[in-house]
């Protein structure tokens, strides 16, 4: 798995990235999901431990801030290739200090998932979809307030609404498993149908461009290939195909006016860098860096919220971080988080499909947008209800 050139490599792709980084123009981002692209709406909420290391030994002010990575998340990979610094803060910290909501905003929670139960177990709680629609509601309702129905409808349209998850509620279908697992019919039928019903409740909120990340092979993570056995995570890995499949399909039978969007192919991504590592610069693609987290938040007394130096963190964990693929046994590092977003951003339909991320960004400004959003510009429409699934299983 060692190679000579691993070095040359890196430099070649950081070239190509840096050159990327400035070539995007600013375009309003709201995100949403799990801990994929989180950047500390968790240590907002009651009960939280706070940040704790080596979460954010990379970071750039060697702090850790509620990010499940050794630096940036995938979220704020993402940002920077639309030409933020990194990802909007959290909907928690704007709101908490009355900060306004047009340079963009993250909704999402570590551990919560499509479905409004997953993360129940967890301390905090994290903040479902569903709860994260919500919030993004009452931005709506503050921005239409500040810019007037028209105007608001406009931005909306424009802004790129990113969504990554479901990954939690796959870790918890394995975990409420009493039996050895099976093929999860019912679980994808239900988890494909509700994912759909958030985007069309945000699409009724406005949102007229979807950036998905598609599911991650979820059998291929260290905690999985530690739990399940080699049958246990072929079934997880056909599984997260599946549901990527499915994704696709309830994205291409929506026939909503307006909507564009692209899908993010996580499990292209991951499998040709797991059979490829020396291309990418990595080393270890199957072991986490750091394997000490083993799901206990741990508490570090008094440094809520604020975040905490991890310049003397001194624990056990892998010396050269960007040659590893996962950071803990659930995330990726900051770098298999950068060589992600590049590759949905500017990746070929391998990648990202109908097109690519960038492809998505630069989709013309609709002229008369108000015209086309659903009358009154939509009631806030979380009903609970599920569509009917189309696909066949
Ligand atoms: C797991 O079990 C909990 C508690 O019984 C339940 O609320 C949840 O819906 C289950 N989730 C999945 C994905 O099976
Ligand atoms: C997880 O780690 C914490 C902190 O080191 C420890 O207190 C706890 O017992 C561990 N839990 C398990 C299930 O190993
Ligand atoms: C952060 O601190 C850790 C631990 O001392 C060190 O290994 C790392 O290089 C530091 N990173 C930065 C960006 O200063
Ligand atoms: C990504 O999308 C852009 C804009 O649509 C397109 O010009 C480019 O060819 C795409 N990249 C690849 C590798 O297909």
């Amino acid at each position: 798995m060692e190679s000579c050139s691993v070095s040359s490599f890196s430099i070649f792709l950081l070239v190509v990235t840096l050159a990327f980084h400035s070539a995007d123009a600013r375009t309003l981002v709201f995100i949403f999901g799990d801990s994929t692209v989180d950047v500390g709406t968790n240590v907002f909420l009651e009960g939280s431990p706070g940040p704790f290391c080596p979460y954010g030994i990379d970071y750039p002010t060697n702090i850790s801030t509620g990010r499940a990575s050794n630096g940036y998340t995938l979220g704020d990979e993402l940002a920077r290739r639309m030409g933020y610094e990194e990802s909007p803060p959290p909907y928690l910290a704007l709101v908490s200090s009355s900060s306004s909501f047009l340079n963009g905003v993250n909704f999402a929670s570590g551990g919560s998932g499509i479905f409004d139960s997953t993360g129940w177990h967890l301390t905090p709680r994290p903040l479902s979809l569903r709860d994260q629609i919500r919030q993004f509601s009452t931005v709506r309702d503050t921005i239409i307030a500040e810019l007037g129905r028209e105007e608001a409808a406009r931005l909306l349209s424009q802004a790129l609404f990113i969504v990554s998850d479901g990954g939690n509620d796959f870790a918890e279908y394995i975990r409420n498993l009493t039996a050895p697992i099976q093929w999860p019919s019912q679980f994808l039928r239900d988890l494909a149908s509700t994912y759909q019903v958030h985007f069309q409740d945000l699409y009724n909120l406005g949102a007229r461009k979807f950036g998905i990340v598609g599911i991650p092979p979820i059998g291929s993570t260290p905690v999985i290939k530690d739990n399940l056995g080699f049958l246990g995570q072929y079934i997880v890995n056909l599984a997260s195909q599946r549901f990527y499949d499915d994704t696709k399909k309830f994205m291409e039978d929506f026939k909503l006016e307006g909507m564009h969007y692209s899908l993010g192919n996580a499990i292209a991504f991951t499998n040709d860098v797991i059979r490829f590592p020396w291309f990418y610069g990595f080393r270890e693609v199957e072991k986490a860096c750091w394997n000490e987290f083993n799901g206990t938040y741990i508490s570090f007394s008094g440094e809520e919220a604020v975040g905490i130096s991890c310049r003397n963190w001194n624990g056990p964990l892998c010396p050269n971080r960007d040659q590893y693929f996962f950071f803990d046994p659930f995330h990726p590092t900051q770098r298999a988080a950068e060589l992600g977003s590049e590759a949905l951003f500017h990746g070929g339909t391998n990648y990202a499909e109908p097109i690519n991320f960038s492809g998505l960004v630069s989709i013309g400004i609709d002229q008369n947008p108000t015209q086309k959003a659903t009358p009154d510009f939509g009631e806030f429409p979380l009903s609970g209800r599920k569509t009917k699934y189309l696909g066949t299983y």
